[in-house]
């Protein structure tokens, strides 16, 4: 099986695909260190990771043909058409996400960047536009992180 789990910065991507993969027996790749890996994108000014969407859906793609049993995790996922059986999207609750990312540390512009793009649906409206809709599996983020990975899996019908 191949997957994808995007969302906006800080819905527990990283966190789900951690229990996921352990679960299903899938090899978990961030796409940040995908891109790094593969000699995709350059560090901007804020020495943040700009990764071209066409450049890493294309090497991503072409690693999908050749490894099954594979789940990609990050927000850029979701601007990418990748060769995957199901996209699955996280989504919390603005006023949750908020409280999330406090814990995290974030600078206000960066919570309050990462909460309106949760806010206006911007996550969605790329996976929709990105995967087939049947492929589309929209899990809103439980309490507990076990909650979340149960709720995915029946999703998944395991
Ligand atoms: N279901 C959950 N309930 C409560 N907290 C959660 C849940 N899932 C994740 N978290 C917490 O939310 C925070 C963000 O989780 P995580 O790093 O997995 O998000 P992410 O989407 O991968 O973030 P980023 O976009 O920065 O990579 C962490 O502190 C994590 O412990
Ligand atoms: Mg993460």
């Amino acid at each position: 099986m191949r997957l994808i789990i995007t969302g906006s910065p800080g819905t527990g991507k990283t966190t789900l695909a951690k229990s996921l993969g352990e679960k299903l027996n899938l090899t978990v790749l961030n796409e940040k260190d995908f891109a790094l890996k593969n000699g995709i994108g350059s560090f901007n000014e804020e020495n943040e990771l700009e990764i071209p969407i066409k450049e890493f859906e294309e090497k991503a793609n072409a690693f999908l043909k050749e490894t099954d049993d594979v789940l990609f995790e990050g927000h850029v996922v979701c601007e990418a058409k990748l060769h995957v059986d199901k996209a699955i999207l996280i989504r919390v609750d603005p006023e949750e996400l908020e409280m999330r990312l406090e814990n995290r540390g974030y600078s206000m512009e960066k919570m309050m960047d990462n909460v309106f793009c949760e806010g206006i649906d911007y996550c969605k409206k790329q996976v929709i536009k990105n995967y087939p809709i049947d492929k589309i599996i929209e899990v809103t983020s439980k309490a507990s992180i076990s909650g979340t990975l149960k709720a995915v899996l029946a999703s998944l019908g395991k």
